[in-house]
């Protein structure tokens, strides 16, 4: 493992991207990701506190990581974000950005704007204000498309619209999603259903191919693959409408996973480094930043997180087991 130098795993990815959960609270119970009676309150003294984030993330900065993006459970419910916000925006990151469900958006986006947010992801599994309801188990789909706007407006453009298709739920509607992308501008990904589900109710037949959700659009509203170089990291495969109206994305979780070029790495509410969003090992920081630790032994701890990754999640493997956290508790 080097002691220097990048953040390397043993396959020489390397890592630059950090997700940050900062609670696994969220004032919402969508069906692919939490129970419907809510997941238990952990102490507060096991989670971190903003100061502890903070560090975390300015250590991993120095090893190397060029963007973060905090999310949750449910981002905004957490008291001192934007603080945290405009401190993380002053360690000079590429890229500092936000996965929301867009409840709580509208009134702090200004806000989160002046505090250095760059992007914004706003989750929206249906146009339909019935179903938007059924999904989230509550929510009004109204509030959340005015956070678009407001985002909008507050200068995080393009917004990222994230969609997760569960066939026989909301698949009927990926042509209005389509539409919407390009009446509004928006980037619509569409995310394949992973098995991280709260209720362990997953089936792969509830699965959609990104494959076939390109397919559809393409027969409407031909669409060209953005260019890669094969080596990118960035999970979505993008396609630009050929008349130039925008784009969509697919998130291929399940059906293409993306592991072999993957350089993300997670820090859970409760402080645990997580390399993979499949993989139970974790490496606890938690304790060393209370333990009086220096920052070059949680530096070591988070080079040590990296060095162990899996080639891959084994998703499609026979022997896959699913992991004991789900979404909310690892942070998209
Ligand atoms: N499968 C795919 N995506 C999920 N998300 C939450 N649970 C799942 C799941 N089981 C997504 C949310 C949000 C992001 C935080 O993770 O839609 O966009
Ligand atoms: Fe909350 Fe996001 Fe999970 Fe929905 S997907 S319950 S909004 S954390």
């Amino acid at each position: 493992m080097p002691e220097t130098g990048p953040l390397l795993d043993r396959y020489g990815r390397e890592h630059r991207d950090l997700r940050v959960s900062v609670t696994d609270r969220c004032n919402l119970r969508c069906v692919y990701c939490m129970p419907e009676e809510g997941v238990p309150l952990r102490p507060r003294q096991e989670m971190l506190s903003i100061e502890e984030i903070a560090r975390i993330v300015r250590i991993a900065r120095e090893l190397g990581i060029r963007s973060v993006r905090f999310s949750g459970g449910e981002p905004l419910v957490r008291r001192g974000i934007v603080e945290l916000v405009r401190h993380m925006a002053l360690l000079g990151f590429d890229d500092v950005a936000l996965t929301t469900n867009g409840t709580n958006l509208a009134p702090a986006v200004s806000a989160l704007a002046a505090a250095g947010l760059m992007r914004v992801n706003i989750s929206c599994d249906s146009l339909r204000p019935e179903r938007f309801r059924t999904i989230r188990r509550r929510g009004d789909l109204a509030v959340v498309l005015h956070a678009m706007d407001a985002a909008e407006a507050a200068g995080l453009s393009p917004v990222k619209v994230n969609v997760v298709v569960i066939a026989g739920v909301n698949d009927d509607e990926v042509l209005d999603f389509a539409a919407f992308a390009r009446r509004y501008g928006r980037a619509v990904r569409f995310i394949e259903y992973m098995p991280l589900d709260a209720d362990r109710s997953w089936t792969r037949r509830q699965v959609v191919p990104s494959d076939d959700i390109v397919a559809r659009i393409h027969a409407v509203w031909p669409l060209e693959a953005e260019p890669t170089d094969g080596t990118e990291a960035a999970p979505a495969d993008r396609y630009r409408f050929r008349d130039g109206a925008g784009e969509v994305g697919v998130v291929a979780s399940v059906t293409r996973p993306f592991c072999g070029t993957c350089n993300r790495l997670r820090l859970t509410a409760d402080g645990a480094i997580r390399n993979c969003l499949f993989s139970d090992e974790e490496v606890l920081v938690r304790d060393l930043v209370r333990d009086g630790s220096s920052d070059d032994a949680i530096a070591a701890a988070m080079r040590r997180a990296v060095w162990g990754k899996w080639p891959g999640h084994g998703i499609n493997d026979p022997g896959f087991l699913r992991p004991a956290r789900s979404m909310s508790m690892i942070g998209g």
